[in-house]
């Protein structure tokens, strides 16, 4: 078989109609097909991928980490440099209280974790999240994700989740004393990149205030990781209307 039968026979493939590309190498932004034409790569890897393909950095940091070790026991053990050293640039970036980074392999987990995380820390059952938004495809994250069709196959899911309406300031209304967390994207992708209003997300921060409902920071990428970072700064009382974002970020 070639490798784009195996593909297509052996492949559990998320997408309905794959590109096909066979890729034989990315170098920068650009993903070379073994047909030998060459490809401007914009979605890199989903972000994963954003310093550019095999950026000479990463590939002397992985080299020197394979001439150490690969894996170990990760459950909190051990110390291991790598970890402990992304977790120190990790929160010299956040809000002081923010000085704590569990690792997870996914954005799903991510959510996962800050669910579970939410109703430990709180005692309240109920999670609200908006309609059209994108968590990913566990179950958990799937209970929140904002589209009844995709989730159709595998109900019941996590009960106690409430959709409201995304930029919709009555439908804040609905937080309340019963809420565990509110999960919110910054900009809803797979709605068609909407952004969130910034006065929104003031007045969400407000209505969480009121109810006890506190800051967390899921993140999944560096994007995310930007997104859940401002998420954190709006409850830290950092962000107001009309602060620009790179005043954000110099902030500390
Ligand atoms: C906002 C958001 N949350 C969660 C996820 C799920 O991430 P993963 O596919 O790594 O599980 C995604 C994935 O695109 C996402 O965009």
């Amino acid at each position: 078989m070639t490798e784009r039968e195996l593909f297509y026979r052996h492949l559990g493939l998320p997408s309905f109609y794959p590109m096909g590309l066979e890729i034989d190498k990315a170098e920068g932004i650009f993903m070379y097909a073994s047909s030998g034409e060459r490809y401007i790569d914009l979605v890199s890897g989903i972000a994963v991928s954003n310093t550019g393909h095999r950026h000479p950095k990463v590939l002397e940091a992985i080299r020197n980490q394979l001439d150490k070790y690969l894996h170990l026991n990760v459950y909190g053990e051990f110390i291991q440099s790598p970890q402990v050293r992304l977790a120190e640039y990790l929160t010299a970036l956040l809000p002081e209280k923010l000085d704590s980074v569990y690792y997870v392999n996914s954005g799903s987990e991510a959510i996962e974790g800050a669910l579970k995380l939410a109703k430990r820390y709180t005692g309240r059952t109920e999670i609200i999240s908006f309609i059209d938004s994108y968590h990913g495809s566990t179950h958990g994250s799937l209970s929140i994700l904002g589209n009844e069709t995709l989730k159709n196959a595998f109900r019941p899911l996590l009960p106690d989740v409430r959709l409201v309406e995304f930029n919709n300031y009555c439908h804040l209304e609905k937080i309340s004393k019963r809420t565990a967390c509110v999960v919110i994207e910054m900009v809803q992708a797979e709605a068609g990149i909407i952004p969130v209003e910034e006065y929104f997300i003031h007045q969400l921060k407000k209505r969480c205030a009121r109810d006890g409902v506190r800051a967390g920071l899921v993140s999944c990428s560096v994007l995310s990781i930007m997104i859940s970072f401002l998420i954190s700064l709006c409850w830290q009382k950092r962000w107001e209307p009309g602060c620009r974002w790179e005043h954000l970020l110099r902030q500390k």
